[in-house]
């Protein structure tokens, strides 16, 4: 069938064609800044931090008991009760709350005073005030751990921008938003990453379940490592434990320049309006949160060129942040030819009178996009893999990109294996509840930690 995408848009496009030899560059890249990350040496000025997450056991399935969750930093919030009951019987009820997007650059104390507002609407409203619950608090940004509760957050990413938080631990400023209300006994004793609450809870049911990957508004991966490779770890030389979760946060891989090759004038566009300029380079090319936004830049560029829409558009387009990320997933979903999808999105931004060259025009930026961020994501997965020198190994994954776009989990898989040696067999599954039994799970290793000394 001739292509029904104009050239001149091909060519627009072009930058986020990566080829087989760019993402070779990409992996052998990433793989020498994840080792600058978890050396001592080099870790202060490494890009790529792998954090030590302090999490050090795997689930067994003999964990018990009930636990509070908390759960900020995607697109929604939530609070959750979890009980592990037995190893295949665990209750989760929760509840999301709407998030004020004020609060995202409000005060630090405004932010966890919500937290700590809806947590005690939660526990009123099930009858938990007077038990003492222990608490896991996902927390879905870059943290300095020094211990399973305590963490200092190195930098915000995604949109937010709280004041009077980045430096200081986050469970103390937490806890003390708890206290301050005094009417529940909750006690944080577990602070983690997403990712670590996806790869637990994955390995909850798939032993070999090594990696925990989120494509949503963000993107991150953490992977078991040896402890004597995590140098960032006091007790790497004497620790009895031979695993150590390192949580990558591989988001700010390229922040140092190494990423320009693969990168678009629509990316430094995207990256200028940001609350982070020049921050989170990778994950920019990769995440929900600015996929929409690139494909509405370069669809106004065309438009600007009287490339697409007869050259004119709707005020909602011309709005930063309009087009959202689902569209790209919506727009994919359609099968070639039939534009069902495709047409709500332009009637939900008020775009009207299209004609089908101006549909396939709009998948075929989609496409461009959405494949580029599976190449990528593709790419740290197999560093990591290649890092870890397995041969065999499960990745579980969660966030809306990946749960949703109707190609991510197949681009993934085939990019993949035509990065990695033949021999090595993996395998991607959807990690349900990372942060609910997986954050319980953390948050139980640490109470029986505890229990220990
Ligand atoms: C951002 C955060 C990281 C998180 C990821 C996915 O990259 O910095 O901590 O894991 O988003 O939510």
């Amino acid at each position: 069938m001739p292509s029904l995408v104009n050239t001149e848009i091909e060519a627009a496009v072009k930058g986020f064609l990566i080829d087989q030899e760019k993402m070779t560059e990409v992996v052998e890249r990433m793989t020498k800044e994840i080792k600058m990350g978890l050396a001592k040496d080099t870790h202060s000025r490494a890009v790529i931090k792998c954090f030590v997450s302090h999490v050090q056991d795997l689930p067994t399935g003999k964990e018990r008991g009930k636990y509070l969750a908390l759960d900020l930093g995607g697109s929604t919030f939530r609070v959750l009760l979890v009980n592990l009951l037995s190893e295949s019987d665990v209750e989760i009820v929760s509840k999301s709350f709407n998030f004020p997007v004020t609060l995202m650059s409000g005060s630090g104390k405004a932010l966890f005073d919500f937290l700590a507002e809806c947590l005690s609407e939660f526990c009123h409203y099930h009858g938990l005030e007077n038990e003492s619950l222990p608490l896991g608090f996902t927390f879905s940004f870059p943290v300095q751990q020094q211990g399973l509760s305590k963490g200092i957050l190195v930098a915000w990413t995604k949109g937010f921008s709280c004041e009077g938080v980045v430096g200081k631990n986050v469970v103390t400023l937490l806890q003390e938003a708890i206290d301050r209300r005094g009417d529940m006994k909750v006690n944080t004793v577990a602070i983690l990453n997403d990712t670590v609450g996806t790869l637990m809870s994955c390995a909850y049911y798939h032993p070999n379940c090594r990696i925990g990957l989120i494509v949503g508004t963000g993107s991150n991966a953490c992977y078991v490592e040896k402890t004597v490779n995590a140098e960032c770890f006091e007790g790497y030389q004497t620790s009895p434990k031979p695993s150590m979760i390192i949580n990558c946060e591989w988001g700010a891989f390229g922040d140092n320049g190494v990423l320009e090759f693969v990168r678009t004038t629509y990316d430094k566009i995207v990256d200028k309006v940001t609350p982070n300029p020049g921050k989170q380079t990778f994950e920019k090319c990769i995440s929900g949160m600015y996929m929409g936004e690139l494909v509405r830049l370069v669809v106004m560029d065309m438009v600007g060129r009287d490339l697409m829409f007869h050259g004119t558009t709707s005020e909602r387009m011309q709005e930063r942040w309009s087009f959202k990320s689902s569209y790209i997933s919506d727009i994919e979903s359609d099968a070639p030819g039939e534009y069902r999808s495709c047409n709500k999105v332009l009637s939900e931004l008020g775009i009207v009178g299209c004609q089908e060259p101006d549909k396939e025009a709009l998948r075929f930026i989609c496409e461009a996009v959405s494949s580029r961020s599976a190449k990528l994501c593709a790419c740290g997965l197999v560093t990591i893999i290649n890092k870890m020198n397995i041969n065999e190994v499960v990745i579980g994954i969660d966030g809306s990109v990946y749960r949703f776009h109707p190609k991510y989990h197949d681009m993934l898989q085939f990019h993949m294996k035509k990065l990695l040696k033949p021999s090595v067999k993996f395998e991607l599954v959807v990690s349900e509840d990372g942060s609910g039994r997986g954050a319980a799970l953390v948050a139980a290793t640490a109470v029986q930690g505890k229990a220990k000394l």
